[in-house]
């Protein structure tokens, strides 16, 4: 097995390994390397979604899928397979989330006290353009701040919304509001520690609907600008230009990502598997 780091500030890619058939040491050289780049890329993988639920429980016990834009789970019978895609059943309806848009800068399923830690991505059918999918490195956000900025962010909290998705999909069941002091969500620490590599950095989830505990509303959103500005600079960023049987894998506690649009009559089909954050995120 060798891991070859990109050469961004964040992601590697692993060679030489059958993510059916994972040793425990290539599992100890795995999951360090996975601390140490944040994002780790698998090429040429052949993934039945057993496999991929097989692989993902090496990491820990999964997080059942976030419910579909059109209000069902997916695929009968694996509530922890997510399915995004495009595509349309045979019955109208997608069979997966987040259409052929952009999907936004966000952290998975960070409305939730305890956000998944862990999330992988595997892609079964790719369009011929677009679909580009980028990840951000949290700590180098961190890093990289303003010392003033450094510090006025330590011992904030931040609302992380719960009504929309990273496609901009109202979440079943929602009610949408404009004010993000009313909506659904979660607070958590704007500045953390990583649990595992002891290394700070930013927390941020979806900067739509985001508000800073306590804050005057034109204030909190002036302060997130400044922020994000700095979480989703191209400097800290790498992006995976997909091929069928690319498995990504990411530190949900370290990183963001957002996704390129796509054509829309193209076909783009992916399984994701999130594994359960052992504590919440804390600073
Ligand atoms: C996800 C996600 C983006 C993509 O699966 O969590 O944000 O590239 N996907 O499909
Ligand atoms: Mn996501």
């Amino acid at each position: 097995m060798q891991i070859i780091p990109t050469g961004a500030v964040l992601g590697a890619e692993i060679e030489g390994v059958d993510l059916r058939a994972v040793t425990p040491q290539q599992f100890d050289a795995i999951h360090q390397a996975w601390l140490d780049h944040s994002v780790l890329l698998f090429r040429g993988q052949q993934l039945s979604p057993e496999a991929l639920i097989g692989f993902s429980r090496l990491f820990g016990d999964l997080d059942l899928a976030p419910i579909q834009e059109t209000g069902r789970r997916f695929v009968d019978g694996i509530p922890e397979l997510y399915v995004v895609s495009n595509v349309i059943g045979a019955d109208g309806e997608p069979i997966g989330s987040l259409g052929a848009g952009e999907a936004v800068w966000h952290t998975d399923m960070s409305y939730l006290p305890k956000p998944p830690k862990a999330s992988m991505l595997y892609a079964l059918e790719i369009p011929p353009s677009g679909g580009v999918t980028y990840f951000s490195s949290m700590y180098a956000a961190f890093d990289r701040l303003p010392p003033v900025l450094k510090a006025r962010a330590q011992g904030l909290r931040v609302k992380h919304d719960g009504t929309y998705n990273s496609g901009g999909y109202v979440r079943a069941g929602v009610t949408p509001t404009d004010d993000p002091r009313e909506a659904p969500g979660t607070m958590h620490p704007l500045v953390v520690r990583h649990p595992e590599t002891g290394r700070q950095g930013l927390y941020l989830g979806r900067r739509r609907m985001a508000w800073i505990e306590g804050m005057d509303l034109a204030k909190s959103e002036a302060l997130l600008d400044e922020i994000w500005h700095y979480a989703t600079a191209d400097e800290i960023s790498w992006g995976n230009n997909w091929r069928i049987g690319d498995l990504v894998l990411w530190d949900n506690r370290c990183t963001m990502h957002r996704r390129d649009p796509f054509p829309a009559e193209s076909r783009r089909v992916m399984h994701r598997t999130q594994v359960k954050g052992a504590a919440p995120p804390m600073g």
